[in-house]
């Protein structure tokens, strides 16, 4: 196209899926928007939204609220919102905001560049499910050290809290080829480390035409050369396979980090969850990763306040979290969603218990962290650089394989690069160290 390309505004809420396919959405805009950290100057303002806990998606009402005085100024400019909340809301949200063009759900990616030329003329909605997944289109940026590269999609779980699987739909996955290019491309275009995306990491393969397991795919990619490092999210804890434990410590790229979210320590609350797993069978996994791996640190989410739970049941959660020595864990309270089975519970808890009891976990966790991080102080590790602070380009802030933040300071030339680091000092949730050489890969 010639002429001076129009402005994309592009603001996202969720998790890395999210910001994976907000990087698509750029890339597949890209022949005819550039994106602009303006909003007042935006042709295109797209939203890409999450719908997890009530809080997500309240921020997305806010925002579309706030909204409405840009669009009266600006009547040409296009109003968009993607995502998990556009999936659940659909038609309904052009009903609650009709300053709204364009509504367009978790599937719709591909279709977005002529949905948005449509949606010039009259508000468009496409929030169909679609087979496959959106391919052929970068979630990276070329030159960029780190890469999130979706391999599956949906989740056939169903834990009772959750609206993934309604928002995401059923899981499919990638095909090992197209996943293994585009990882290729990324190496070949400087990268370093990539994380793997899926709502569920272990279960990939089901349902592809060629027979290939999780396990095999990680094998496939750890072969490939120049990738430094290898991380994926999220595996639940149900399929978390034997041939899988083995490979930490044994795929060099494989870093020392697992995000394995347990939710509960309580045995009663894991089963009213339907999460498929037991707290003791869950520790086994632990005893058998951390025998396999004596290096690995592991992370996990928690929700406090599921209906029902007794303070019996919480102090099962803290005294789990305590036994698991967590480096790191995202803490959420109960939050019932549209269609989930959780939400139709009967004993549904004040909103008062709910903050006490996340409270008093993050007060424990808190302390975990900070006993981790210290024990890091006085050794020499490695860490990819991934930016630098926006107040002061010195100030470098890169990741240890085993995922903690480190700020150090440095020359901006850094940034993309694998150096050694010195850790000197442990913070609440993160580390400070200092420079000492670049690493020889
Ligand atoms: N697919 C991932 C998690 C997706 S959602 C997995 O299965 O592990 C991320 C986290 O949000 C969940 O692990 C859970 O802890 C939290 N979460 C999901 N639904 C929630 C709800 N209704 N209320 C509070 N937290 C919720
Ligand atoms: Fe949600 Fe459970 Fe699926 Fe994770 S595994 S996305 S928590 S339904
Ligand atoms: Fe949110 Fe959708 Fe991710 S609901 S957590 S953005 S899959």
């Amino acid at each position: 196209m010639s002429g001076p390309k129009k402005k994309l505004y592009l603001q996202t809420f969720g998790c890395q899926m999210n910001v994976a396919d907000s990087e698509q959405i750029a890339q597949l805009l890209s022949s005819e928007y550039e994106l602009t950290t303006r909003p007042e100057e935006a042709d295109l303002y797209i939203i890409n939204t999450c719908a997890i806990r009530r809080k997500s998606e309240e921020k997305v009402r806010s925002l579309l609220g706030r909204l409405k005085g840009l669009k009266r100024r600006h009547p040409e400019m296009i109003l968009g919102v993607g995502g998990c909340v556009a999936q659940q809301e659909g038609e309904k949200l052009l009903a609650q905001a009709p300053h709204l063009d364009l509504v367009f759900g978790t599937h719709g990616l591909a279709r977005l560049p002529e949905l948005v030329r449509q949606a010039a003329w009259r508000p468009q909605v496409d929030v169909a499910f679609s087979e496959g997944l959106a391919s052929g289109v970068r979630s990276w940026k070329p030159g960029a050290a780190q890469a999130y590269i979706t391999i599956m999609q949906g989740c056939d779980n169903y834990c009772t809290y959750c609206v993934v699987p309604y928002v995401r739909g059923p899981e499919r996955s990638r095909p090992p080829a197209e996943v293994v290019a585009e990882v290729q491309d990324f190496l070949a275009a400087g990268g370093k480390e990539v994380t793997l995306l899926g709502q569920n990491v272990n279960s990939y393969g089901r349902g592809l035409k060629e027979s290939i397991t999780f396990p095999q795919l990680l094998k496939q990619l750890g072969r490939l050369p120049g990738l430094a490092r290898l991380r994926f999210a999220t595996s639940h804890p149900k399929d978390l396979s034997d041939e899988l434990i083995d490979l930490f410590g044994k795929l060099a790229p494989l870093c020392e980090h697992l995000h394995l979210p347990v939710q509960s320590g309580s045995d009663r609350i894991l089963a009213a969850m339907n999460r498929g797993y037991t707290r003791d069978q869950y520790l086994e996994l632990v005893g058998k990763l951390r025998r396999i791996c004596p290096d690995l640190c592991l992370s996990t989410d928690l929700i406090v306040g599921f209906p029902g739970e007794s303070e019996a049941d919480f102090e099962a959660t803290l005294s789990l979290v305590k036994e698991v020595g967590f480096s790191q864990s995202y803490c959420f309270k109960f939050s019932p969603r549209p269609r989930t089975r959780a939400a139709e519970l009967p004993e549904q808890l004040p909103e008062e218990v709910k903050r006490v009891r996340l409270n008093r976990l993050l007060t424990l966790q808190n302390r975990l962290t900070r006993e981790a991080n210290q024990r890091l102080v006085g050794q020499v590790q490695e860490v990819l650089v991934e930016g630098t602070s926006k107040k002061d380009v010195t100030q470098l802030s890169g990741r240890l394989r085993t995922n903690q933040v480190v700020n150090f300071s440095g020359p901006p030339e850094l940034v993309g690069q694998l150096v050694w680091v010195e850790l000197t000092e442990a913070h609440p949730h993160s580390l400070k160290g200092r420079w000492v050489a670049e690493a020889a890969a």
